[in-house]
């Protein structure tokens, strides 16, 4: 069997450089739909996003972010993750679960043509407050919810070589007891 989600995996690249193109909302709405599959700790589904499309409030959110915050100037789109930490249910596993729904945008996003990146929220700074802070006061977000991340998305400004068997490491996978290469 062809191994189709490694042929989109090794593809996906971080993508800082966007093109002016605009994405289709329905594209958009797509991603966010995989986003929405992503498994979470007891199924608590305790992850929701603010898809930020407009560029005034784009460049102010990448404002909330001191160092490297400017990256997501050019996106077409920015995806503001954030979890219910509110919850005790769902605080433990918050990472865990706002990591993993991330992932999957930023493989939707590729298999949709687009490039995209992670950029960091948790443990950053903002102008007077954390970033998280600042970015929820921006968005409006209720009490209860930390912002984990955002996953920038746009038309590719640059091109990545994909990933190719070479590349991998496969000294790092350990069948049956860990071994160490000689
Ligand atoms: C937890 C995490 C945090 C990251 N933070 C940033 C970030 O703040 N800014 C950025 O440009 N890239 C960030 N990245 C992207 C990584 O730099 C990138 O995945 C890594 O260099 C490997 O390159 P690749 O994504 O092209 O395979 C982050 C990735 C992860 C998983």
């Amino acid at each position: 069997m062809k191994n189709e989600l490694y042929e989109l995996t090794r593809k996906r690249r971080s993508v800082r450089r966007y093109g002016a193109k605009r994405i289709d909302d329905d594209v958009i709405h797509e991603i966010m739909k995989v986003a929405l599959t992503a498994p979470s700790s007891f199924g608590h589904d305790p992850v929701e996003f603010v898809v930020v499309r407009d560029r005034d409030m784009i460049r102010r959110i990448g404002a909330c972010k001191q160092m490297g915050g400017s990256q997501i100037n050019g996106a077409d789109t920015v995806i503001v993750v954030m979890v219910k930490t509110a919850d005790k249910r769902t605080s433990e596993f918050w990472i865990e679960d706002g990591a993993i729904a991330s992932s999957y945008i930023l493989l939707a996003a590729e298999q949709y043509g687009l490039g995209a990146c992670w950029v960091q929220i948790r443990n950053r700074m903002g102008l007077k407050k954390t970033s998280d802070e600042e970015i929820r006061e921006l968005l409006c977000v209720p009490d209860g919810f930390t912002v984990l991340n955002l996953v920038a998305i746009g038309e590719k400004g640059e091109n990545k070589r994909a990933y190719t068997d070479k590349d991998l490491d496969t000294k790092k996978i350990h069948y049956n007891l860990f071994r160490v290469a000689d």
